[in-house]
């Protein structure tokens, strides 16, 4: 097949059979969805979000026990365990670690390099592109803002023309609006090793989130997907994609509480911005894991324009790698 030829080299970085990332969704990319990436074919990645080295460690046993696969652990380089995760995953033979949640330094590369791990992280900008190889990552990700979670302001497709085609050569993977088979291999002839999926993955049969999270991403539309709005400068918020719902509402009156009252001297600066912060804490699991989709975060990308039915990751992969096959013999 012309797709697993183009694939050779992004599988072979990550150890799957195809190159395709299972995005790590936290609370959602637990042992059975990343087990089953894995046995699917593709590279699963295990959310660590907020976990100690405990629990991490016993979830990483638990895939393990589920899949003979390579898969990779989702660190985020500000959990202030970030030593003890690292060392955990050295410690189970993890292949490959997945930072976000910032740029790690030389330091952290090294750190892992010496566990006998490979390490990948995002890049936003081609100078930090550049930065990172030199400091020694193994492979980025390109992730453009139309992906779920957090996310930077620069879409996939300026990320591309801004990343990818100027460093052909580089082991770069692209993610952020990305599903179809056509999109995929088109990526891949431009340069990319390969590409990385969330949202689809969040809503497929194996994923264990919640009934109520998984329909109401099922029903939306791409811009229901949206990223809140900042009312004043002196409050950033940070962008996070999500379907809209009551508590997008009440985060924008929170915001303008909290200016008011910080207008009026009722509040410091610091303060004001800290109980916006808390705003969103445990926000995700309240939406992923007990169902309330009204009060809690629906992290989600603007493919769920095109994601409307809840189906087996093999399917998902089969009819990937189908429209990949069918539009590369046209081409
Ligand atoms: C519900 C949800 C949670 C996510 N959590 C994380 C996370 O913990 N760490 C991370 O690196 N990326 C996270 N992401 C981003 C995904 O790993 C992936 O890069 C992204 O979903 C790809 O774009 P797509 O949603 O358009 O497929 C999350 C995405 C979603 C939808």
């Amino acid at each position: 097949m012309k797709i697993l030829k183009l694939m050779e080299r992004g599988a072979k970085i990550l150890g799957s059979q195809y190159a395709i990332l299972g995005g790590a969704m936290t609370w959602i990319s637990e042992s059975n969805l990343v087990s089953s990436m894995a046995n699917a074919g593709i590279f699963g990645v295990l959310a660590s979000g907020a976990m100690d080295g405990n629990i991490l460690k016993n979830e990483i046993e638990s895939t393990q026990k589920k899949t003979q696969k390579k898969f990779g652990v989702n660190i985020i380089l500000m959990n202030p365990k970030l030593h003890d995760l690292i060392e955990v995953c050295g410690e189970k033979k993890i292949s490959h670690l997945v930072l976000a949640g910032g740029i790690p330094d030389k330091a952290i590369i090294e750190k892992i390099h010496s566990y006998g791990m490979q390490a990948i992280t995002f890049a936003p900008a081609q100078s930090i592109a550049k930065r990172l190889f030199k400091h020694g990552i193994d492979a980025l990700i390109l992730e453009g803002s139309e992906a779920g979670g957090h996310v930077g302001p620069v879409s996939t497709m300026i990320l591309v023309q801004d990343i990818l085609l100027n460093m052909v050569g580089y082991p770069i993977f692209i993610a952020g609006g990305i599903l179809r088979g056509e999109i995929i291999a088109s990526m891949m002839q431009l340069g990319a090793v390969g590409c990385q999926l969330g949202t689809v993955f969040a809503c497929c049969k194996e994923s264990t989130a919640h009934e109520n999270f998984k329909n109401v991403l099922l029903k939306a539309n791409g811009r229901n997907a949206v990223t809140p709005v900042q009312l004043d400068k002196k409050f950033p918020i940070s962008p996070v994609r999500a379907i809209a719902n009551i508590a997008t509402e009440e985060f924008i009156a929170k915001q303008r509480e909290i200016l008011t009252r910080f207008e009026n001297g009722e509040v410091a600066l610091d303060n004001g911005r800290l109980s916006l912060e808390h705003f969103w804490a445990g926000s995700l699991r309240r939406a992923v894991c007990e169902g309330d989709v009204d009060h809690g975060s629906l992290m989600s990308g603007q493919i769920v324009e095109i994601v409307k039915e809840e189906r087996y990751i093999n399917d998902i992969v089969a009819t990937i790698l189908r429209e990949a096959e069918d539009f590369l013999t046209k081409a």
